[in-house]
């Protein structure tokens, strides 16, 4: 098959916001929440790179029905780098293929610490085996050769077992890393970010730097510490969207936008429901959020936040509905 050219340069951002002495800011790959109209509100926010979710490989190329379910984008929706999980090389050198038409770059999620994904030599499990990982990406660069393959990785318990994993990644020409800062086992630990700094000096392929940047302040000091390229947040953009935005909280007006790309790109109720928890935290007091819960509609909802917060809807310039995509 005829490799697709991606259509933004993602290794060019990198060397731009070098040459500009920033950072490349980034949004994490979510497994329900980096969709589509979060993808497109945080980019209107000052995000350069958005992910998709994890998709899992395997059922992504078996079924049509999982492909519609996972993955959905728009004209617009770029730069954008498709994550998979993935333990084998030929389904994901397939997988890739197929969504090629419609990412600028991949990523291969090494960092997901769930039971089952590890039980089945997903996620985590590649950090803990550094030859699964290199296999994987190999195929993926065979299969799409003009789109740049990065991993998404947690760091090892020691330096040396951290600097031989990203190095063996450099290696195998995965174009950038991403580390979360915390090993496999961690959960609510603080952020080795002095391993990221050694994960920075170590390579020569960009870095992004990833874990508890709930702030602008957070992105800045973690970028001052680690000297990383990219900067890379995933709950601090849940709660507030325009985080790089420099605002301690989310805006109206941001909350107003997500809503707007929320109904434009049919996010399921739940979800939108989910999400605006996230962002309401902060205000709603514990009543409110009972009653906003027990809200059964879109219509209910951004209601609610008019009359109790003076939220509204802002519908995008440009409908993504006629320009929605899914991989065939
Ligand atoms: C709701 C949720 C879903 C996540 N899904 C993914 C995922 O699909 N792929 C992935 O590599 N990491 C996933 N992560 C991990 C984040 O990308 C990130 O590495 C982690 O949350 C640390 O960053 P943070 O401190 O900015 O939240 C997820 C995290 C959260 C909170």
């Amino acid at each position: 098959m005829a490799e697709v050219e991606p259509r933004c340069d993602v290794m060019a951002l990198f060397v731009a916001a070098r040459d500009e002495k920033r950072y490349l800011r980034v949004s994490a790959p979510m497994v329900r929440y980096s969709r589509l109209a979060f993808r497109r509100t945080v980019r209107k926010h000052g995000i350069d790179l958005a992910y998709t979710p994890m998709i899992v490989a395997d059922s992504f190329t078996k079924s049509q029905w999982a492909r519609e379910a996972d993955f959905h984008t728009a004209e617009d929706d770029r730069p954008l780098v498709a994550q998979f999980a993935a333990n084998n090389g030929p389904v994901l050198a397939h997988a890739v293929e197929l969504m090629a038409p419609y990412a600028d770059a991949f990523c291969l999620n090494c960092g997901c610490p769930q039971r089952w994904a590890i039980q089945d030599g997903l996620g985590c499990a590649l950090t803990l085996n550094p030859d699964a990982m290199v296999d994987l990406v190999r195929h993926a660069r065979a299969a799409v050769p003009h789109h740049p393959v990065s991993v998404k990785v947690r760091i090892r318990d020691t330096a040396a077992e951290t600097v031989e994993l990203v190095r063996r990644a450099e290696a195998m020409g995965a174009a950038w890393i991403s580390v979360h800062g915390r090993t496999p086992a961690e959960r609510h630990q603080p952020v080795h970010y002095d391993m990221l700094k050694l994960v920075k000096d170590s390579v020569s392929v960009p870095v992004v730097a990833n874990g508890d940047i709930f702030t602008l302040k957070d992105a800045d000091r973690v970028w001052n510490e680690t000297g990383c390229d990219g900067i890379m947040a995933a709950r601090g953009l849940l709660a507030n969207p325009g985080l790089f935005e420099g605002g301690r909280y989310v805006s109206r007006e941001v909350i107003g936008d997500f809503l707007g790309e929320a109904l434009c790109t049919g996010l399921h109720t739940s979800l939108l429901q989910h999400h605006l928890n996230f962002m309401l935290e902060p205000i709603m007091g514990r009543a409110d959020r009972q009653e906003f819960g027990r809200l059964p509609s879109a219509t209910a909802m951004m209601t609610f936040l008019e009359e109790r917060f003076d939220i509204k809807v802002n519908l995008p310039l440009t409908n993504p509905s006629p320009h929605m995509t899914q991989v065939h």
